[in-house]
């Protein structure tokens, strides 16, 4: 897969505020600061599409970005066309500097969303890969296995780690999760590790 094109298409907080074209979408989803901004302009590899901040807290509406990728079969390399589809990045949760009342919001505008959005394809649940997942994350997990929505876990700022606490890192969080199948995918927005794997993902629903 080549992504080659992507644009910033429109921020939301109710329903009448989606954009009006229906594609596939690919949303990401974690605690403040986490990773997710990083994520989705390193997997385009278009700088700057996604405000990413050392502050969490950065993102605080949903946020759709319209990519077109090429696709190719990864055996054959036979050409598959052109499709397009949304990348959604949401704000973060778990922040306890944002206030009480905006937290009540944020979680009704988000659930909604991932409630009734037509197209959702999965959600990526990012953890950072540096510590276990917080009460927040494994309710937010909880929360989208009881919806049915489907989920892929990111384990976040791989680069941060070495090889051995890798693996222990992610059973840790496997565990925490309370989930012995689950793939866990190691990702680096620094180093790009994990974006062909992504990508592959992706392709799946879009061929
Ligand atoms: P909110 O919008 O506040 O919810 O945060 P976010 O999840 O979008 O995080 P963002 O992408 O803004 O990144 C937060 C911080 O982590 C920034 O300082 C990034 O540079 C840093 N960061 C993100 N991904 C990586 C990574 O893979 N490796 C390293 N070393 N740093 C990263
Ligand atoms: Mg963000």
């Amino acid at each position: 897969v080549v992504i080659t094109q992507g644009k910033y298409i429109a921020s939301a907080v109710k329903k009448d505020q989606y954009p009006e074209r229906e594609l596939p979408e690919v949303v990401f989803i974690g605690r403040s600061n986490v990773g997710k901004s990083s994520l989705i302009n390193s997997l385009t590899r278009i700088r700057g599409l996604a405000r990413v901040s050392s502050q969490p807290g950065k993102t605080q509406t949903i946020n759709f970005f319209e990519l077109t990728a090429k696709l190719r079969d990864p055996e054959s390399g036979e050409e598959q066309g052109r499709k397009d589809f949304y990348l959604v990045d949401l704000p973060g949760y778990g922040y306890a500097k944002t206030g009480k009342e905006r937290r009540k919001i944020w979680k009704k505008f988000i659930d909604e969303y991932l409630l009734t959005s037509p197209q959702l394809q999965f959600v990526c649940q990012l953890i950072d890969i540096r510590h276990e997942p917080m009460a927040s994350d494994v309710e937010m997990f909880q929360w989208l296995v009881e919806h049915h929505v489907p989920v892929l876990i990111i384990a976040t700022k791989a680069d941060k780690i070495g090889k051995n606490a890798r693996q222990k890192n992610i059973a840790a969080i496997r565990r925490a999760l309370g989930v012995k199948e689950i793939s866990i995918l190691p990702y680096s927005s620094v180093k790009n590790e994990g974006r062909s794997d992504l990508l592959d993902v992706i392709r799946e629903i879009l061929v």
